[in-house]
């Protein structure tokens, strides 16, 4: 596959830059753009900037996404409508033959879960989970000291993602009311970069709706989660908040190791130390010199665009495997349910008060759509 046609359906913030950074590889043209609201497809996202129907003037623009899929010449789909409902558009994708990008998370139920394994397993085109914190630089050098065995074996691992979301509402209002221990990809995904199980319990209470007060928010939500194999993780999702600090957080306690990457505090900015009982003289903890960006890309024009570099890191991956003729996605729909599924039981967990629940993927012979 030389050439890659682009189609987005889903056209708010995210849908826009990522187009424009998608489109701004070699070899790569917007044939399609879809989203129910046409004023986002002439509309500026800032002052100086041209409209995505400026931007893209031979590319066709559709209302209605089944109407799109039937009309549009393209052969990547890339998805990014709100974070409730991106695996209808992934399954219609690629029962349609095309290849497809997904923003996270990857599925909202069970349900899905289940009709996009099944999807995947009878397609020829990949699927690509758009986690793009699995591509910070930081996460990269996390993985390296494992993978070295640095670390020995992760047995605690925490992470945290801070985000006071409420400017959102107006321009995304799904991010009102969302669960936020829903948005857990972020934290995650680069955990279980480095956790050979699955996660396989889970406990999660919530705050309950404590600042602002409406229906069905909760603050902030915390959940514990295990595997098989006695690894505990600690995760910790807020989108209501004064805190103020940076976004995310991660701690990985090894049985040799120790690695941290500690967001960003007042004017403090965010640190890496690692801490290893393996390398020779580390008796105390040692400062990376490493946060999002990935050093390979220092001297690639544009490659710091999105989240520090991972956005642009996701499609350069991404691109070369659809270029290579690769079938697994460098980010792949097992990966994409591990870091969405745990979740859903957690969600459910906080409604039942904190209930202990058994959680199961699809690939689980004893998988269920119900909890
Ligand atoms: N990975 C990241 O770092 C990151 C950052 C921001 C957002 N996101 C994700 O990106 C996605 C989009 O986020 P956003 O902030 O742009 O949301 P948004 O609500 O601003 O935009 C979503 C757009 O999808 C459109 N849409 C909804 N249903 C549609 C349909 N059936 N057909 C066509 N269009 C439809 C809406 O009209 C809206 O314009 C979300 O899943 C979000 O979680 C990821």
């Amino acid at each position: 596959m030389k050439d890659i046609t682009i189609a987005v359906v889903g056209l708010g913030s995210r849908g826009r830059s990522m187009l424009r950074l998608a489109a701004s590889f070699p070899g790569v043209t917007v044939a399609a753009v879809c989203d129910l609201q046409p004023k986002l497809w002439s509309e500026s996202q800032r002052a100086g900037q041209p409209s995505i129907r400026e931007e893209f003037p031979n590319a066709k623009f559709y209302e209605d996404f089944a109407v799109m899929l039937a009309q549009a010449d393209f052969n990547l789909l890339i998805v990014e409508t709100p974070a409730h409902c991106h695996a209808e558009f992934c399954i219609a994708g690629l029962k349609a033959g095309k290849h497809v990008f997904s923003d996270i998370p990857t599925v909202r139920t069970l349900q899905e879960a289940r009709d996009l394994w099944d999807t995947q397993l009878h397609a020829d085109t990949m699927l690509m989970i758009g986690a793009n914190p699995n591509e910070w630089g930081f996460v990269e050098a996390l993985c390296d000291f494992w993978k070295q065995g640095l670390l020995g074996k992760p047995t605690y691992l925490e992470a945290e993602y801070i985000h006071d979301v409420r400017h959102l509402w107006g321009v995304s209002p799904w991010r009102r009311t969302r669960m936020p221990i829903l948005y857990c990809t972020h934290s995650l995904g680069p955990l279980l970069r480095v956790i050979e199980g699955d996660l396989r319990k889970v406990s999660c209470l919530s705050t309950g709706a404590q600042i602002c007060g409406e229906a069905n928010q909760h603050d902030l939500m915390t959940a514990h989660f295990h595997t098989d194999d006695s690894v505990v993780v600690r995760l910790t999702v807020s989108s209501i908040n004064y805190a103020g600090c940076g976004l995310h957080s991660y701690r990985v306690m090894g049985t040799a190791g120790y690695f941290e990457r500690l967001a960003e505090r007042g004017k403090s900015p965010a640190r890496c130390v690692i801490r290893s009982e393996k390398l020779y003289g580390l008796k105390q903890g040692a400062e990376l010199v490493i946060d999002k960006p990935r050093p390979e890309y220092a001297n690639t024009p544009g490659a710091q665009a999105g989240h520090g570099g991972a956005d642009y890191a996701l499609f350069d991956h991404f691109f070369a495997a659809l270029r290579g003729g690769v079938k697994k996605a460098p980010i792949n729909l097992r990966e994409g349910l591990r870091m969405t599924l745990p979740g859903i039981y957690a969600a459910e967990s906080a409604l039942r008060g904190g209930a202990e629940l058994d959680i199961r993927y699809p690939w689980d012979p004893d998988f269920s759509t119900e909890i």
